[in-house]
């Protein structure tokens, strides 16, 4: 019989790639960069299982292309927002992420990212390297106390949690908001559940943890900005459109808030000529919260495992949409 065909859309750790090869014909894209739309959809015709990444449009117009002998499309990531999954789901296609195995990762640099952005760590960094480092000075690069603020969360779910876990040593008051409470978490982890509202008033440190849908597309706007306290330093290691970027460069630009850091923008990479980039004020880095070497590793691992289980009809070990297993 011969060998299930699968794209693997990138290059990930070589033991991943091996393993789908004891079980496929493997097509991998090895350039740094994305294949474009047109090579992405000649690569997939035909293909038994894909592996993607978020940067990877998987739409009604990718899986007809690819053929109905589809069986399974592996992303290599937690956030799906690239994909159409009611579409997959008709077409009775699992499709597999990558939670779990990188929550940690995730919310310790989430953690990196707000203590950057409250003690102005990038802008002090650079200052040293530009030679501008001419003394102590009493009133220089003065940021914001993590220890006893409140921190606010914006969507409780697993990362969030482990963010909320690490404010205690820090004695932070944490409070949050979501779609819905979650008691049990609230009780574990002295948490206080709030409107959001409320919570852009109360947090010192606002920490976005949604995922990416028209919900929360543009969560964050001129309005929330008008709540949030002067001295209030937003972290973004959710999904870059659920902030309004212009939004947000008014708001650091004009003092509506101190401070923001980001692991994500919209769009990605973020444009040389964006205005963000001119502000000392705002950390960026390149959608990299859970890049560890311990972490990438078990997402290869993770996402090949779940394209080999779809490619023989065997559930995945992380589904998104695990309604196509109902009928069977
Ligand atoms: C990265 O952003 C992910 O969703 O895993």
């Amino acid at each position: 019989m011969s060998m299930h065909r699968v794209f693997v859309s990138r290059q990930i750790f070589p033991e991943a790639i091996d393993l789908i090869k004891s079980e496929a014909q493997v097509d991998l894209w090895e350039d740094e960069l994305p294949p474009s739309r047109e090579t992405l959809l000649e690569k997939v015709k035909g293909i038994d299982g894909l592996l993607c990444l978020l940067t990877d449009k998987v739409d009604v117009e990718l899986m007809d292309t690819a053929g109905p002998q589809l069986k399974v499309i592996s992303q290599i990531a937690v956030g799906f927002d690239n994909i159409d999954i009611s579409e997959a789901t008709s077409r009775g296609i699992p499709v597999g992420n990558t939670p779990e195995v990188l929550t940690q990762t995730t919310a310790d640099a989430t953690w990196a990212l707000l203590m950057a952005a409250a003690r102005r760590i990038v802008e002090g960094s650079n200052s040293v390297h530009n030679g501008n480092w001419r003394t102590w000075h009493p009133l220089h690069y003065l940021g914001q106390d993590v220890y006893g603020a409140t921190l606010g969360i914006i969507g409780l779910g697993r990362i969030g949690i482990e963010v909320a876990k690490r404010a205690n040593g820090f004695d932070m008051e944490v409070i949050y908001s979501d779609l819905f409470r979650n008691e049990a978490a609230e009780e574990e982890h002295n948490l206080r559940y709030v409107d959001q509202q409320t919570l852009l008033k109360e947090a010192d440190f606002v920490s976005l943890h949604t995922v990416l849908n028209d919900k929360t597309y543009h969560l964050i706007g001129d309005n929330e900005f008008e709540a949030m306290k002067e001295t209030a330093v937003l972290v973004n290691a959710a999904r870059g459109p659920v902030v309004d970027p212009q939004a947000l460069y008014r708001a650091l630009k004009e003092g509506k808030i101190a401070a923001a850091a980001l692991d994500v923008t919209e769009p990605e990479p973020i444009p040389m000529d964006d205005p963000l980039l001119t502000l000392d004020n705002c950390v960026i880095v390149p959608h990299i919260a859970s890049a560890s070497v311990a972490t990438r590793r078990e997402m290869s691992r993770l996402s090949a495992q779940n394209l080999i289980n779809g490619l023989k009809g065997v559930p995945l070990e992380t589904c998104v949409n695990p309604q196509v297993y109902e009928n069977l």
